[in-house]
């Protein structure tokens, strides 16, 4: 299971690359961002979903495009077939392809593949956590002044009155930097792997944090929602080492002025 995971998210991710060429951002700007994203997003999630059901015809699926399809299996695999469709359209490298398999409900494996930094990262429960070949595991900043944090900002683009820029305006100030690359399963596995010592949003869906989380908690960090619940991401997402974690989490449950 774990081999075939690694080599259908990386052949989708060939196939990511392959179309990312085929457009210029004149062409993005003319017939709309939406357009585009959509036929390839399909045709990822496409061939991802046909990989499955040749290779595990009884298996339920739940993805971006596809919705989901037979739930009453044991195992469930969650696909993003693009994460960071606005990096993709712009010809930036910060997207990825995100696939988890939940076994009764809980993820036993996870992968993320950025295809244009060649970069796969994956975990399962008995291994750990891996960048390719190599073990990774979280950071072990325990200061936020000395932290560079993610962040992003689905909640603008979902309308959300609510919203994250009352979050980056409280802690912003008290960290070293932010970085806000538009994938939230690349932040993810940025933090999985130390290059950043935390992340957070709200109004992301289970298929963009599904295979990042999991990353994240068999690298040794800790993932929770804005209480400090697992209810992620329903209710927020805040992901980072266990040094951090507890001084992050205040800034959403005390309301900050
Ligand atoms: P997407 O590229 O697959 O849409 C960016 O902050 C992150 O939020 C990305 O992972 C993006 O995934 C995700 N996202 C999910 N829903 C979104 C929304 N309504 N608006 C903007 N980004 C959204
Ligand atoms: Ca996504």
């Amino acid at each position: 299971m774990f081999s075939f995971l690694k080599n259908v998210i990386v052949t989708a991710g060939e196939i990511c690359v392959r179309e990312q060429q085929l457009f210029t951002r004149s062409e993005v700007d003319f017939k709309g961002r939406k357009d585009l994203v959509t036929v390839v997003d399909k045709k990822v999630e496409h061939f991802i979903v046909e990989q499955i059901q040749t290779t595990w015809p009884s298996h339920g699926i739940f993805g971006e495009e596809t919705g989901r399809t037979n739930l009453s299996s044991d195992y469930l695999w969650i696909i993003d077939p693009i994460d960071g469709t606005t990096s993709y359209v712009h010809q930036q490298p910060f997207y990825s392809v995100s696939i988890a398999l939940q076994h009764l409900g809980k993820t036993i494996c996870g992968a993320v593949y950025l295809p244009a930094l060649n970069e796969l990262f994956f975990a399962d429960s008995t291994s750990g956590a891996f960048l390719n070949q190599q073990s990774i595991k979280v950071s072990s900043t325990d200061l936020l002044v000395n932290s560079v944090m993610a962040t992003g900002f689905a909640c603008l683009r979902a309308g959300r009155e609510h919203n994250n820029l009352h979050y980056l305006g409280t802690i912003l100030p008290d960290l070293r930097d932010i970085r806000r690359c538009g994938s939230a399963a690349m932040d993810l596995c940025y933090v999985a792997c130390g290059r950043f010592d935390g992340f957070w949003e709200m109004a992301l869906n289970l298929y963009d944090v599904a295979a990042g989380a999991f990353i994240v908690q068999q690298a040794g960090g800790i993932v929770t929602d804005f209480h400090g619940s697992n209810t992620f991401p329903d209710n927020g997402i805040i992901a980072s080492n266990p040094a951090l974690h507890h001084k992050l989490l205040p800034y959403f449950t005390e309301k900050k002025s």
